[in-house]
């Protein structure tokens, strides 16, 4: 499902930026919101949560994806990122491959307050993710 309804589109685009408020980011002062639409229609979201060691913070996109998995939701059709910066802020790497475990591909959506969004799929992100053999299901 890559290419979204205007509607779900904007309630995506939305929940994105509402989410940046909740960012905790005071080492950084830089406010990340994210947004994941499931393949079910359904819209989960994050934002980046820093910790004094510095280290253990973790990502909008990824605090949503592990929020959308920990619900039963896996499989996602797109993702909407807010940065309330002039540019569009793209996921960071470790964020493409953990999105690519849950999308083989999908639209990324970058929002900001300057520029007009970017639009990439994950394919064009991260063209060659690494893929580890999964193990056998015991009785598969
Ligand atoms: N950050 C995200 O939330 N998403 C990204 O794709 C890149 C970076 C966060 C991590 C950290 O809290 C802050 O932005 C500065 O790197």
């Amino acid at each position: 499902m890559n290419h979204l309804q205007p509607n779900q589109r904007q309630a995506l685009e939305d929940a994105a930026r509402q989410a940046c408020a909740h960012a905790y980011a005071p080492y950084s002062r830089f406010p990340v919101g994210a947004a994941v639409l499931t393949e079910g229609g359904r819209i989960v979201t994050g934002c980046n949560v820093e910790n004094a060691s510095l280290g253990l913070s973790c990502c909008a996109e990824r605090t949503a994806l592990f929020s959308a998995v920990s619900q039963g939701l896996r499989r996602i059709a797109a993702l909407a990122i807010y940065t309330p910066t002039a540019t569009p802020t793209l996921p960071c790497g470790a964020c493409r491959q953990v999105l690519r475990e849950f999308a083989a591909d999908c639209l990324v959506i970058s929002l900001c307050d300057g520029e007009q969004p970017l639009e990439k799929f994950l394919e064009f992100l991260l063209p060659e993710p690494f893929c580890a053999q999964k193990p056998q299901e015991p009785g598969a």
